[in-house]
């Protein structure tokens, strides 16, 4: 069973109960699974657009300042973990042209879907850059090399423990450079580490960027924290050269074989191994486990 304890995480949510601790503490686990996470970022989809105060909130604009001149060469940008997109949407103030490409992906469909009808209405022609889908970074529905740029904003933060699995994913996907801005376990007070270690958060990330082939070039401290026991670092990391991806061709692979994906009668389909994915109002549900195995699609239309 996919989620034995919605019920459950469901009543801690409508208690005002931590989410993800109570469902640690049902599953017997000591760090967060994509489950988890899911589940705990799922029921709280549209808090982030309610106490959205307008893309120059100071984060932001820190942010921004240091990730426009990271894009200015890239066409191709994804923003893992892009939950509401109330971040993307602040760096097309700071940060992105019209000629950028946006990709955003998250674990969580409610969290896109408040995400898309928000963008519509605050800015339709950004809206329809911005190209959506349910994908957990362990296992990005990105073809091989296939973006400039990656990059993140407090949503590796949850995946403590599976550090490298999640920046291994992000590597395959990016040729060029990655941008980080999470918080560093390292760097942080006592306190704040009690308060990362109670939450199942990142550690380590300099060593984990290295063990995967990453170079970090720069580990910057955002001057004006938003949340004091959290302070947010920007790790910007370059990758080795490599060819870039068929120019035209759409980013998107299936997230089980990495092939390519074809709209298909209302789904996505990869044909080359009979797999095909929903597409939920409007937003393609990309994840391994959302699957559905139809060898034989079309065959009998
Ligand atoms: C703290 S929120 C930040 C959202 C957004 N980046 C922002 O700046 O507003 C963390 C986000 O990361 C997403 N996330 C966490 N782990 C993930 C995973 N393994 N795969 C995909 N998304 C994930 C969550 O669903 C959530 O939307």
């Amino acid at each position: 069973m996919k989620h034995p304890h919605i019920i459950e995480a469901v009543k801690a949510y409508r208690e005002g109960r931590n989410i993800s601790e109570r469902l640690r503490e049902l599953l017997g686990v000591e760090t967060n699974t994509p489950e988890i996470i899911e589940i705990a970022y799922d029921l709280q989809a549209g808090s982030y657009i309610e106490n959205f105060t307008g893309p120059n909130a100071l984060y932001y604009r820190q942010i921004g300042e240091i990730l426009a001149p990271l894009v200015a060469g890239g066409q191709t940008i994804l923003d893992v973990g892009t939950g509401e997109c109330t971040t993307l949407y602040s760096m097309s103030r700071h940060a992105f042209s019209t000629d950028h490409q946006l990709y955003g992906c998250d674990i969580s469909w409610s969290r896109l879907r408040a995400a898309r009808t928000w963008l519509d209405r605050q800015d339709a022609a950004l809206s329809s850059r911005v190209k959506l889908a349910v994908g957990d970074m362990m296992a990005l529905p990105f073809q091989d090399k296939s973006i400039d740029v990656v990059w993140t904003s407090h949503a590796l933060e949850p995946n403590g423990g599976r550090e490298r699995e999640a920046l291994r994913e992000i590597f395959r996907v990016t040729r060029k450079t990655v941008c980080l801005f999470e918080p560093s376990y390292e760097d942080n007070s006592p306190e704040g580490r009690a308060r990362m270690d109670k939450h199942g958060y990142i550690r380590g990330l300099p060593e984990a960027i290295a063990d995967c082939g990453g170079a970090l070039r720069e580990k910057i401290r955002l001057p004006n924290p938003t949340v004091a026991l959290n302070p947010t670092y920007a790790f910007v990391i370059e990758l080795p050269a490599t060819e870039a991806a068929e120019a035209g061709s759409s980013p998107f692979a299936c997230p089980n074989t990495g092939g390519v994906l074809e709209y298909k009668d209302g789904f996505l389909a990869c044909a080359a191994a009979g797999l095909v994915y929903p597409i939920l109002k409007g937003i393609p549900v990309l994840r391994a486990d959302a699957a559905i195995l139809a060898t034989s699609f079309d065959r009998f239309d």
